[in-house]
């Protein structure tokens, strides 16, 4: 089995603090990361062959028609990809680039073990040029730790991650992307579209309940990082389209009046109805996207997206050196 390589910086201060703080705001919240342990990760990519869950299956197609363009206009030399998961999707690109290539070094970066193993499962076989690097790390708090080298490379942020962040982290993460970058580098980033929000729906609410146990997840990593006592069973699965602010917003809805006991031994009451975030999924304009390109630097080299327009592939350079 090959390493992973943790390229995390140990923050362990203020952790309990800040569950604590998110659980007795007004809106109650869990961080969306903890959707991704062994087993969350493993439902993810049982989501993405959902018949609703569109996302993926656009993406994919996309990728394999365009691929050979991407290759081109990026010239990659080198692939670097955020919130991997399994990199079944990448493994199109990963296939150009290695016509172009003798060698070639692909670096999966994500939070999950499981997500690495994944896509080391995936990769491993594909060719003897081809060296698959395992990264654990944040990609929010991580990211300036990352190295750079001569080589032209290629970042991927796909399956439009980016919108689980709100707009201040969006930028911040693009921001930071942009200024990772050499001259030379490109960025393919990959959106979910604002479309029919019954579309939008259905995905997030598939009928084998793949989504909903996903969801519930959470609660079993909450309870194993935090000794805490919530019971999947006195709540909903709730993901709705914010039609407002374009967004899907997954909750879990309290179906009982409950108390659980919070890191710091006092206990928090949560009503019947009261509802805990997630997770958003936001979906994106062209005008909005056209903003946050704006704000972090970035411009667009290329675009790719579907027939219906579902989802849309991002080719970006730094605009540092303009
Ligand atoms: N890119 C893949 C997977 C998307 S799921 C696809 O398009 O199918 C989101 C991925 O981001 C998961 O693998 C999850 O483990 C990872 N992730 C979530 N939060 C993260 C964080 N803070 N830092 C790094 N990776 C994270
Ligand atoms: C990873 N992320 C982009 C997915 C999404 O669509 O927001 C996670 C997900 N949540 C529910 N279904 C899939």
């Amino acid at each position: 089995m090959k390493k992973i390589e943790n390229i995390s910086f140990k923050k362990e201060y203020n952790k309990k603090e800040n569950i604590i703080l998110l659980l007795k705001g007004k809106k109650k919240s869990l961080p969306t990361q903890y959707l991704y342990d062994d087993i969350g990760s493993k439902l993810f990519e049982e989501i993405c062959e959902t018949e609703e869950y569109y996302l993926t299956r656009t993406e994919h197609k996309i990728l394999n028609s365009n691929a050979s363009d991407i290759i081109k206009i990026s010239s990659a030399e080198e692939l670097f990809e955020f919130g991997s998961g399994s990199s079944k999707k990448t493994k199109t690109l990963i296939l150009s680039a290695l016509k172009k290539n003798n060698h070639l070094t692909y670096f999966s970066f994500d939070i999950s073990s499981k997500a690495l193993t994944m896509s080391h499962d995936e990769l491993s076989k594909i060719s003897e040029n081809l060296n698959v690097r395992l990264l654990k790390g944040d990609f929010n708090s991580d990211i300036t730790r990352i190295k750079t080298n001569k080589k032209k490379r290629l970042y991927l942020f796909l399956g439009s991650t980016l919108g689980n962040f709100n707009d201040k982290v969006a930028i911040n993460f693009l921001q930071n992307i942009s200024n990772l970058m050499n001259k030379q580098d490109s960025f393919l980033l990959g959106v979910d579209k604002v479309k029919d929000e019954n579309i939008i729906n259905l995905a997030y609410n598939d009928k084998k309940g793949i989504t909903k146990k996903f969801n519930e997840n959470i609660l079993n990593v909450i309870n194993k990082e935090y000794k805490l006592n919530f019971n999947k069973n006195n709540f909903l699965h709730n993901a709705i389209y914010n039609s407002e602010k374009s967004q899907i917003e997954m909750y879990l809805e309290s179906t009982v009046l409950q108390s659980i006991k919070l890191p710091n031994n006092e206990y928090l009451n949560i009503k019947k109805g009261e509802k805990i975030l997630t997770e958003i999924s936001r979906k994106f304009s062209d005008e909005t996207l056209k903003r946050l390109f704006n704000k972090s630097d970035l411009h667009v080299a290329q675009s790719y997206t579907d027939t219906k327009k579902y989802f849309s592939l991002y080719l970006l350079k730094t605009k540092k050196y303009l």
